[in-house]
């Protein structure tokens, strides 16, 4: 079996070449590849790079993920989140490859505290959000098979994430203010590559548990809840600090403006994926720890 890859260095993307090797043969890329076109702001380019491949399957991981940055850019992050997917999409269908895409819990608008479900309607409150909706109109739309993950919050142990930024504060400072009216699941990139890796071995095996679906660590809780256990969780593990849990602040989203709009409920409802693969998705303060563990 052949497998691409497209967004081979981000947070997914570097945990996807680990857990897509043993799959089978993998071609994995970006977006400064030379030998093979990856280069998402270029889409139309895409489909001789899925032609030369011919690939069993193809995961995109590439995205534009900078949400603030997306509101001044509109035309770009809807060229790599929408169209680029939309392109790879149709030469997928082509071939009769399954195609596998990430969404997020920003295609919602964040309106009342119960988990979103797959078929609740949407209402992207951020230019990002939308082009992310778009991209996964275009790949359902264009790839009959196809995986689509909607997830949130998403953290690895490479490079720069939230906990290492609070780490950081919580070594400088006596108090840290952190926002508490944002509910979601913070996500390992590792889990979700897993979980790609396992959901992709049974699609192939029955073609009918393709579709979408929303995949997120257990349990939920607020940026400010987040906080709180990186620094409960340094301490014990004998991290010096300035900060205690207590001294973490809890503050609207109004005190941190930005040039996106956040959805304050990201709950997302993960009954369908659990069972329709017949997986436990551990809870999020699990795979946290663990990232702490590997990064302190
Ligand atoms: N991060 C989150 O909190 C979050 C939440 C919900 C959903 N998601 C979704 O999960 C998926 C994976 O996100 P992530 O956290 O792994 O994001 P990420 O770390 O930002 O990775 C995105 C990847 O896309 C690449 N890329 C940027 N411009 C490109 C271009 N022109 N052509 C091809 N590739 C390009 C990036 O390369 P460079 O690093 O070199 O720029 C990077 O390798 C995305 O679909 C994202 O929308 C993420």
């Amino acid at each position: 079996m052949k497998v691409l890859l497209f967004g081979k260095g981000g947070q997914v993307g570097w945990e996807l070449q680990r857990s897509l090797a043993p799959l089978g043969e993998l071609v994995a890329l970006d977006f400064d590849s030379t030998e093979l076109h990856g280069d998402f702001s270029r889409p139309e380019a895409l489909a001789a790079t899925v032609e030369a491949v011919r690939p069993d399957v193809i995961v995109n991981a590439a995205a534009h993920t900078a949400v603030d940055k997306a509101e001044s850019e509109p035309d770009f992050a809807r060229a790599l989140n929408a169209t680029a997917p939309g392109v790879v999409a149709q030469a997928a269908q082509k071939l009769g490859a399954l195609m596998v895409h990430y969404s997020t819990d920003y295609v919602f608008d964040g309106s009342g505290d119960t988990p979103w479900r797959e078929d609740d309607a949407t209402g992207p409150l951020s230019v990002y959000g939308a082009t992310k909706l778009e991209g996964e109109q275009l790949v359902a739309g264009h790839c009959e098979r196809h995986l689509i993950f909607r997830t949130s919050w998403v953290y690895a142990a490479r490079g720069g994430n939230f906990a290492k930024t609070m780490l950081r504060l919580a070594r400088e400072r006596e108090r840290l203010t952190v926002i508490d009216d944002q509910w979601g699941a913070p996500t390992g990139a590792e889990l979700l590559a897993d979980v790609t890796a396992l959901a992709i071995r049974e699609t192939l095996r029955d073609p009918a548990k393709a579709g979408l679906y929303h995949l997120v660590a257990g349990g939920t809780t607020t940026w400010n809840g987040y906080a709180r256990f990186v620094v409960e969780e340094a301490l014990r593990r004998g991290v010096e600090l300035k900060t205690t849990p207590d001294a973490v602040e809890a503050v609207p989203t109004s005190a941190f403006p930005t040039p996106a709009k956040r959805p304050h409920n990201s709950r997302l409802d993960t009954s369908r994926i659990r069972s329709t693969f017949g997986i436990e998705l551990p809870h999020w303060q699990a795979g946290v720890a663990r990232m702490l563990a590997e990064t302190l």
